[in-house]
């Protein structure tokens, strides 16, 4: 019995443990990523991003619309204080303060870590350089937008919107330009 209850615990928890250790990462926050990410050159990511509706994601949370789609689901709370919102729009709201790097802003609502992963680990110019390394580091790259938009984009919204998302992406896109030579 009790070998029985070590062999489920292990099957359980190793994985379990095994996504924590790789998770040990830190958010930097916006400002962090905007040092190399901002100018024309570089593909201005801060910019694009800041013009987004995902950076005024946890704003949204503060209005008394969303205050009132609160309350219709059954929460007791203001949206901004929901977990069952935040979730869909913020990074990092339930995480161990000791992850959150001084400049992070929860208040930034779905900013480049919410997508990309924490960044403490490869956030270094030589380690940003190698993309594989920067991987191995943390860094969350999308092959598949459809699958990885829907994680947030779908009927689990309180105001779904069914949209395109190659259209959507050509609203948000923010590619680095190619170099030539
Ligand atoms: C010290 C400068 C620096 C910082 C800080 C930095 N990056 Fe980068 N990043 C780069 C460079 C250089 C590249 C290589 C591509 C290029 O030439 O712009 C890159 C590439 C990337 C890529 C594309 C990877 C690939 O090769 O396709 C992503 C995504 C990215 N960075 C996200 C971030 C995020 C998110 C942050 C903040 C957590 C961040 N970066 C912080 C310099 C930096
Ligand atoms: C972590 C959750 C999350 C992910 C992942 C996500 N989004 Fe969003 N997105 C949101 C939220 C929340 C809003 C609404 C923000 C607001 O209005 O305050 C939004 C809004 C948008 C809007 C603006 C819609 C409008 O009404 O004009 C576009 C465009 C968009 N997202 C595109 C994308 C694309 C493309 C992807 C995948 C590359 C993506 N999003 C991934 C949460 C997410
Ligand atoms: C599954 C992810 C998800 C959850 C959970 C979620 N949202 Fe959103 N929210 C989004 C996305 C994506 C958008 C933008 C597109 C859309 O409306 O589907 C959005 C947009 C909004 C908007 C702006 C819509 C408009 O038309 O002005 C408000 C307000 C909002 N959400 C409030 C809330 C509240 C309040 C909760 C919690 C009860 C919540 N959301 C939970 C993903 C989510
Ligand atoms: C809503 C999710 C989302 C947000 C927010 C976001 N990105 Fe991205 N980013 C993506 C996706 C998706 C790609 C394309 C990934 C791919 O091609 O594999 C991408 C690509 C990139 C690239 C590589 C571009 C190229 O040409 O290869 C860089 C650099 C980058 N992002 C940096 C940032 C920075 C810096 C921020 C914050 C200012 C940010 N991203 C915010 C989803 C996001």
């Amino acid at each position: 019995m009790k070998l029985f209850t070590y062999i489920l615990a292990t099957l359980i928890l190793t994985p379990f443990i095994l996504i924590q250790a790789q998770n040990g990462h830190s958010y930097i926050g916006v400002e962090a990523c905007a040092m190399c990410h901002k100018t024309e050159k570089q593909g201005s990511q801060l910019s694009i991003w800041q013009n987004s509706k995902h950076s005024k994601a946890y704003e949204t949370l503060k209005t008394d619309k969303a205050n009132q789609i609160a309350k219709e689901k059954g929460f007791s709370t203001l949206a901004v204080e929901t977990p069952e919102c935040l979730k869909c729009h913020v990074s990092g709201y339930n995480i161990d303060a000791s992850l959150k790097g001084k400049k992070f802003k929860v208040e930034d609502g779905v900013q480049c870590e919410t997508c990309h992963g924490a960044g403490s680990d490869y956030k270094d110019m030589k380690v940003m350089k190698d993309k594989d390394l920067a991987i191995k580091n943390g860094l969350v790259m999308h092959d598949k937008l459809e699958s990885f938009c829907i994680g947030c984009h779908n009927v689990e919204s309180p105001t779904f919107v069914d949209m395109n998302i190659d259209e959507a992406w050509q609203k948000i896109k923010h590619s680095v330009p190619k170099t030539q030579n």
